[in-house]
């Protein structure tokens, strides 16, 4: 154990877009305790904010740039008085801009890349020394899982700590045709199996009790084995599934190619559906689109009958499986009739849940460049189209549940008195009338009501109702 100064600063982090986003932040957090920062929510109490950025979509991105505008004032009043504040941006939009970000806003102190997050408290020291315009965009040949500390406690949005996050994968290698990722995370890299348990077993001891196994690719997953032979994210599941005091696991977000025998993919991952119990029958597989011609033309490298097959699997594997997808609409080159067969493999498959886009151009992309880009106001009309049909299949999900009796995992105290909030098997909040400390246990709860984004469920046993009151 090093000793750690007693914290005299303060460090804001904001996150935006993806897990792996959440995830480094945290680890971010942890890696500036040694420096004196303490965390706080408090942008105005900070003596540093640290951006954690996301370039996915335009929207996402120019985000950064209005939070900016808003920090520089803060760091202006802050400089009135005689202090300072220092500003870092990390995550995908310092990795995409780089040295144009320092251009656009030059208040702005770090600049550091998703892969170089271990390096930022070298860098805050000479910030703090000083030194203005630092900036680390490598893809070092060091791995920052290896050099950033263990984590300190329960990871924000953890529920305090009973729902935990793991990193095993990151990057991407797969160049779909929309997408920056390849470029701001760079290849993918799987880490050894060994750490990932490592990290599982101090996480469960520290009370998680259901940990979701993250990253770009998540199933293409092949960290090196405590053999010195790669596992594949079946293996590090079944493996993990041993732990004791480890409810559940989950893993986002796969692709439908790393399923695929013919792709080489982990087809034991479907079996371990059906073998492993811990495992839960909910799963997010993106898909973008149901056309075979725009799959073509994104670069996905599957058909959407893949797809199905692929889904009609899983669900002969795990049958109370439910699955959640991503849409990309009007993507060049998309017809009407690419669109109807979005719609037909979405009434095909019946999704629990879905996130669905409006194409978005991004620099450096090749889908970015195509002359054939589809009028805005043809992309709203399929997104709204889209969203309805997507609506009303989670909401029907939601209905079917409603008289059941689910596992509920109790997460923590909700917004009524007596009240706690809990995560269904499909990854749904549940509200019910619970003792607090049944918080990390799994309660079966009958489901009285189905809300837009959550449920309302009730203890079985008269008891456990009495003592709540
Ligand atoms: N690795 C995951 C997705 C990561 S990005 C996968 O392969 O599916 C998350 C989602 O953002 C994508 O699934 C896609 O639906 C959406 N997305 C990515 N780039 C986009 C763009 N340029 N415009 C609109 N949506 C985009
Ligand atoms: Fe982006 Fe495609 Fe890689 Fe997913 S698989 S991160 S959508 S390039
Ligand atoms: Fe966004 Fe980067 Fe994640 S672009 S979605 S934060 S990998």
């Amino acid at each position: 154990m090093t000793d750690r100064p007693s914290p005299s600063k303060r460090v804001h982090v904001r996150t935006w877009g993806c897990q792996m986003n959440v995830y480094d932040s945290a680890r971010m957090t942890d890696a500036l305790a040694p420096l004196g920062y303490a965390p706080t929510d408090q942008v105005e109490a900070a003596d540093m904010v640290v951006l954690n950025t996301c370039h996915i979509r335009e929207k996402a991105a120019e985000k950064v740039f209005s939070e900016l505008g808003r920090l520089r004032l803060l760091k202006r009043a802050r400089a009135a008085e005689g202090r300072r504040l220092i500003i870092a941006v990390a995550g995908c939009v310092a990795q995409a801009e780089g040295v144009a970000l320092l251009e656009r806003a030059p208040y702005v102190d770090i600049v550091i890349g998703p892969q170089a997050t271990h390096r930022l408290p070298a860098l805050v020291r000479r910030a703090e020394a000083g030194e203005r315009a630092l900036l680390d965009l490598e893809f070092p040949p060091e791995s920052k899982f290896d050099e950033l500390p263990e984590a300190a406690g329960p990871q924000p949005a953890s529920f305090g700590g009973v729902t935990a996050f793991l990193t095993v994968q990151e990057g991407c290698d797969k160049f779909c045709s929309f997408c920056v990722v390849p470029y701001t995370r760079g290849a993918e890299y799987s880490r050894p199996a060994a750490a990932v348990l490592a990290e599982a077993r101090q996480l469960v001891a520290a009370g998680a009790r259901e940990i979701t196994l993250l990253g770009q690719n998540v199933n293409a997953y092949h960290g090196e084995g405590p053999d010195g032979r790669p596992w594949r994210l079946s293996r590090l599941i079944r493996a993990l599934a041993e732990l004791e005091g480890l409810f559940r696991i989950r893993y986002t977000t796969s692709h439908p190619r790393d399923f695929m025998a013919e792709h080489g993919g982990d087809v034991d991952l479907i079996a371990a559906h059906r073998d492993v119990p811990q495992l839960m029958p909910f799963l997010h597989l993106p898909v973008q689109s149901g056309s075979d011609a725009v799959l073509r033309a994104m670069n996905r490298r599957h058909s959407a009958d893949d797809y199905v097959r692929l889904v009609d699997a899983l669900r002969a594997a795990r049958p109370d499986l439910a699955l959640s997808s991503d849409f990309i609409v009007g993507h060049p080159g998309e017809t009407e009739a690419d669109f109807a067969a979005t719609l037909a493999l979405v009434r095909r498959v019946g999704f629990a849940q879905a996130f669905s886009f409006k194409f978005s151009p991004r620099p450096g992309t090749p889908a970015a460049e195509a002359r054939n880009p589809v009028p805005e106001p043809e992309k709203d009309r399929r997104l709204h189209e889209l969203q309805a049909l997507l609506r009303d299949q989670q909401a029907a999900f939601a209905a079917s549940l409603i008289g059941r009796v689910i596992p509920v995992l109790v997460l923590e105290p909700g917004r009524h008195p007596g009240q706690m909030v809990g995560r269904s098997p499909w990854l749904q909040p549940v509200h019910a009338t619970l003792p607090a400390t049944l918080a990390g246990e799994i309660v079966p709860l009958r489901i009285t009501a189905a809300h837009p984004n959550s449920l309302a469920g009730e203890a079985l046993s008269p008891a456990a109702q009495r003592n709540a009151a």
